[in-house]
C-alpha cells in the first residue's frame, strides 16, 4: 500500500481505508461473489480502476474485508456497490467506509448521494437510514435471483 493511497481512519478500528488499487481486485470479485447473486465480475471492476467517475475504497486489515463504489456524474454520487465479508460483519466497516465515501463525494461537491437497495435488505437500510439516506422511491422488480423491489435511497449534502 502507498502513502499516497493510505486514508487515515481515526477511529480505532483495527483496519484502514484505501483507495482500491489493482492489488486489491481479486479480493473484492471473492467478496462480491460471496455477498451477490449477481456479482460484479472482476472485469468489470477492474474497469473501474480506469474510469476517473468511479471511486473505489477498500477497508483493509492483513487483506481486504469491505469495499464500497460510487460513481459520479455532474454532481450527482451513486453508490454502487458496498459490502462486507460476512465473518466481520457488525464491526462498523461498513459505517467507516461509507462516512469517507461520503466525505469524499461531498468535497468533490456532489449535492447528493443515492442507491437501491432490495426492499428486504433491513441491514443495508438500516445502514443508510443511519447515515440521513431517505427512501425516495421504489423500482419495480429492478433486482434478479431473486426478482425484487429495490428502493431509492437518497442522501442530500
Ligand atoms: N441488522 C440491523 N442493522 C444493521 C445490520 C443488521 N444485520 N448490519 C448493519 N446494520 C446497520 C446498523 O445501523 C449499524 O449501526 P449499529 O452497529 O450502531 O447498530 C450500521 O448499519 C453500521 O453497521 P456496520 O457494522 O458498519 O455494517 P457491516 O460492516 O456489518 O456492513 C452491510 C453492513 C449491509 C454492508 C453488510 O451486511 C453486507 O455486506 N451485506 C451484504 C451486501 C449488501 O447487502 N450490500 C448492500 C447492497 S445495497
Amino acid at each position: 500500500m502507498t502513502e499516497k493511497n493510505k486514508i487515515p481512519q481515526n477511529d480505532g478500528k483495527d483496519f484502514i481505508i484505501l483507495s482500491m488499487d489493482a492489488s486489491h481486485i481479486c479480493a473484492v470479485t471473492a467478496i462480491e461473489k460471496v455477498c451477490f447473486s449477481t456479482p460484479w465480475s472482476r472485469k468489470s471492476l477492474e474497469e473501474q480502476l480506469l474510469n476517473p467517475l468511479s471511486h473505489f475504497l477498500v477497508a483493509v486489515d492483513e487483506e481486504v474485508k469491505g469495499y464500497i463504489g460510487v460513481q459520479e456524474i455532474a454532481g450527482e454520487g451513486y453508490i454502487t456497490n458496498i459490502a462486507v465479508l460476512p465473518g466481520y460483519r457488525r464491526k462498523g466497516i461498513a459505517q467507516a467506509l461509507l462516512s469517507k465515501a461520503m466525505t469524499a463525494a461531498r468535497e468533490r461537491e456532489c449535492s447528493f448521494i443515492t442507491l437501491e437497495v432490495r426492499v428486504s435488505n433491513t441491514a443495508a437500510i438500516a445502514l443508510y437510514t443511519k447515515n440521513g439516506f431517505n427512501i425516495v422511491g421504489e423500482r419495480r422488480d429492478f433486482y434478479t435471483k431473486p426478482v425484487e423491489n429495490a428502493y431509492i435511497m437518497t442522501r442530500y449534502f
